[in-house]
């Protein structure tokens, strides 16, 4: 037995919330008090941690999030508030050539370009400093404002009119409504300085010029302000009423026209080897600039581009920040250990001799898979180096095979085990796959718990007061078995749990109000909290749009067993599944065992029928629309997402109900098909001036 099961998880469990506590603490401290307590690197490192234990444990995903916020609300600063014109968004990271190389090539096919294709990157230092928004109205400066939570921001307006490199008109040729986006920052001999004269005074010290700069800038008195040595680089438009380039570069020899400060080392790259060359080049230089900067910015550089590739969630798809690398850290390997997911996947853990790394006490890795461990020649007893940034979990870099004794002796090559150290039962790994399953399934307790666990989670079924340990303890006891019991808990153990060590009957009651209240669930969410193997929230949502029931997707489940139905078809034709995925749906619908628990589960619920949001205002909404072919204009991504954020239905295959088909080059039998059924077919064209 491994000296804790399913540690990873827990581990991930606690640390997501310390990580929240603490990056909302930090978060206080720096945008509210000026005054940080922690360094950068380690904050971002705090920031890319938890952002990494959400994308490998989205069941764990909180939803006050500080992931899903950029900086804090603007409440109570003493400040007027002022909403962007257009939202003030974040910058997605990248530590290695690697991911470098993937956002050039997600950008590529988002635009359905071909790989070997160059798009010009404009790369500039990224500013360490706090970003400011400058709006003008006829050419004249009317208010300025920090970011605040990137929808509002704080009217730093006198403040920002006491920078004098910041022009209070603008030209004639300038936009008449314009947003403009930039970074206040400190040098670094003037930060010096300023601290000097600080110390004299008696005043306080700051920690560095990000936070002298900051600390200047949200000054409610403006005189203080003036005091400080304060400057701004701009670098972008949030919005604007005229086109003012075609290009990033245009916009920066533009802005400079203007007579605003705007960065220096900028390069128009075009391969993937220029970038990395500017990349280093800055690095190399970065001690001999007059500011601190953290990393370097790249940006398409054709803004029709940038347009076309719009934004996800907090960044825009069109830009990215390459940090400048994390810490890593060298430490013994003590065990590896392998703990056993909802699925039945094994994952070895290194449990390593703790070790701080870039500022955060690291004591697990993951050691991912066999082929993993193997390719690395990792041994129990080895000296390893650990890396923290850009990963899920800490990983094993590499080891440092000096330690190792000749003959081997200190380090113990791992065999995977052959059988679950959960259950016992064999080990198997799929065909074409690189991790071991157990084959146990639902006679394996750790897969029982973990998919309960996951029932119960946040994005789940969110049982506030049901967390992971309590299931934990809860199925040890016997209380919770199968899904179904959780909603007969009242019922059943009452007693029991009131007089739990721990519980009384007011945590009882409100444990069995929360249960209580989740028995009206959306299809969506019900799906998801199956478990079912890759089936994860957005595959959950495309299979409660296309079934809209409860009732008629287990029907339809169980028809499309026979992988000659229509059924069997339509399931494969729904967006994002495939084969396999379809292959572990129907498995779940082909299992006796699980099917007896789905059914005394539903009984315990209402659950919602999918109502598919649509925007009414678009000439597609409501339509069902099957592309075919090659698209020239669009790749399918962008195309899909477009159809579908006009509120269109996009198929995988014609049928009757379809309402257009965009035929690209070469489109085969749809395009017959759709002929013969008299569906409309459109060109790519036709299809872009229909829906523009
Ligand atoms: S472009 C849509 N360029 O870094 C976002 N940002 O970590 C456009 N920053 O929010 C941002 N130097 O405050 C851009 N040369 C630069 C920058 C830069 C510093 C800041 C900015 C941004 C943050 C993301």
């Amino acid at each position: 037995m491994p000296m804790s099961k399913n540690i990873i998880e827990l581990d991930a469990s606690v640390r997501i919330k310390e990580l929240i506590k603490e990056i909302k603490q930090q978060d206080k401290f720096y945008y509210q008090d000026d005054s940080p307590k922690i360094s950068d690197a380690k904050y971002d490192a705090l920031r890319q941690e938890l952002a990494e234990l959400e994308t490998a444990f989205p069941e764990l995903k909180q939803q006050d999030s500080p992931t899903n916020t950029i900086g804090v609300s603007p409440q109570n600063s003493g400040f007027t508030k002022i909403k962007h014109k257009v939202p003030m968004l974040s910058l997605s990271n990248v530590f290695s050539e690697t991911d470098l190389e993937d956002f050039m090539m997600r950008i590529k096919r988002f635009l359905n370009l071909p790989e070997t294709e160059n798009i010009d990157i404009f790369a500039e230092p990224k500013i360490d400093g706090l970003s400011c928004s400058l709006y003008y109205k006829n050419q004249q400066l009317i208010h300025a404002t920090t970011r605040g939570d990137g929808s509002i921001g704080e009217d730093i307006t006198d403040n920002i009119k006491t920078i004098p490199t910041i022009p209070h008109n603008l030209p004639d040729d300038a936009p008449d409504e314009i947003e403009i986006r930039g970074e206040v920052y400190i040098s670094k001999n003037d930060f010096i300085a300023l601290n000097e004269a600080q110390e004299e005074a008696g005043d306080k010290i700051f920690a560095n010029p990000r936070n002298a700069a900051a600390g200047s800038l949200r000054q409610l008195d403006s005189n203080i302000t003036q005091k400080r040595p304060l400057k701004v680089f701009m670098y972008a438009i949030g919005y604007s009423s005229k086109e003012i380039s075609n290009t990033q570069d245009g916009l920066h020899k533009k802005l400079k026209e203007w007579k605003f400060q705007v960065t220096e080392h900028i390069n128009i790259c075009q391969s993937l080897k220029e970038i990395m060359e500017h990349y280093n080049f800055i690095e190399e230089n970065r001690a001999k600039l007059a500011y601190d900067i953290d990393g370097v910015v790249y940006k398409v550089n054709d803004m029709e581009l940038q347009n076309r590739l719009g934004f996800i969630s907090r960044s825009p798809r069109w830009a990215i920040a390459h940090k400048f690398p994390a810490e890593q850290a060298e430490t013994i390997l003590n065990n590896i250990e392998i703990q056993v997911g909802r699925t039945g996947k094994l994952t070895p853990v290194a449990r390593l001799e703790p070790v701080n790394v870039g500022g955060v006490l690291v004591s697990n890795a993951t050691l991912h898979n066999e082929d993993e461990i193997n390719k690395k020649d990792i041994r129990i007893g080895d000296h390893v180096v650990i890396q923290r940034a850009g990963d899920v979990i800490p990983q094993v870099v590499s080891v440092d095979i000096k330690y190792r004794n000749k003959d081997n002796k200190n380090s113990v090559p791992f065999i995977f085990p052959e059988t679950c150290p959960e259950c016992d039962s064999p080990t198997k790994r799929k065909d074409g796959e690189a991790a071991h399953y157990c084959t146990g399934g639902l006679y394996c307790h750790a897969q029982v718990v973990e998919r309960l666990k996951h029932f119960v989670s946040k994005s789940a079924f969110d049982i506030d007061g049901l967390g992971k340990k309590i299931i934990e303890d809860f199925f040890a006891d016997k209380l919770i078995e199968k899904f179904g019991d959780i909603f007969r808990l009242e019922h059943s153990h009452s007693e029991e749990i009131r007089s739990r060590e721990g519980w009384g009957s007011l945590s009882a009651d409100n444990l069995f109000t929360a249960i209580n209240s989740k028995r009206n669930i959306p299809l969506d969410r019900f799906i998801y909290s199956l478990g079912i193997r890759q089936v994860g929230q957005a595959t959950a949502k495309k299979l409660a749009s296309s079934y809209g029931s409860f009732d008629n997707w287990k029907k339809t489940m169980q028809i499309a067993q026979n992988r000659d139905s229509q059924e069997y078809e339509d399931l494969l034709s729904i967006e994002d599944i495939g084969a396999i995925v379809a292959e572990d749906i129907l498995l779940f619908f082909a299992d006796k065992h699980q099917q007896a628990i789905l059914n005394d589960l539903v009984e315990q619920l209402n659950i919602a029928e999918f109502e598919n949001i649509v925007d009414l205002s678009s000439p597609i909404a409501g339509k069902i629309v099957v592309f075919t072919g090659k698209l020239e204009i669009m790749g399918r991504n962008e195309a899909k997402s477009k159809a579908e954020s006009l509120g269109a239905k996009v198929s995988g295959s014609i049928s009757k109900k379809t309402d257009y088909l965009i035929a690209g080059a070469d489109a085969g039998s749809k395009r017959k098909k759709a002929e013969d059924l008299g569906v409309t077919i459109l060109s790519e064209q036709e299809w872009i001036n229909l829906i523009s």
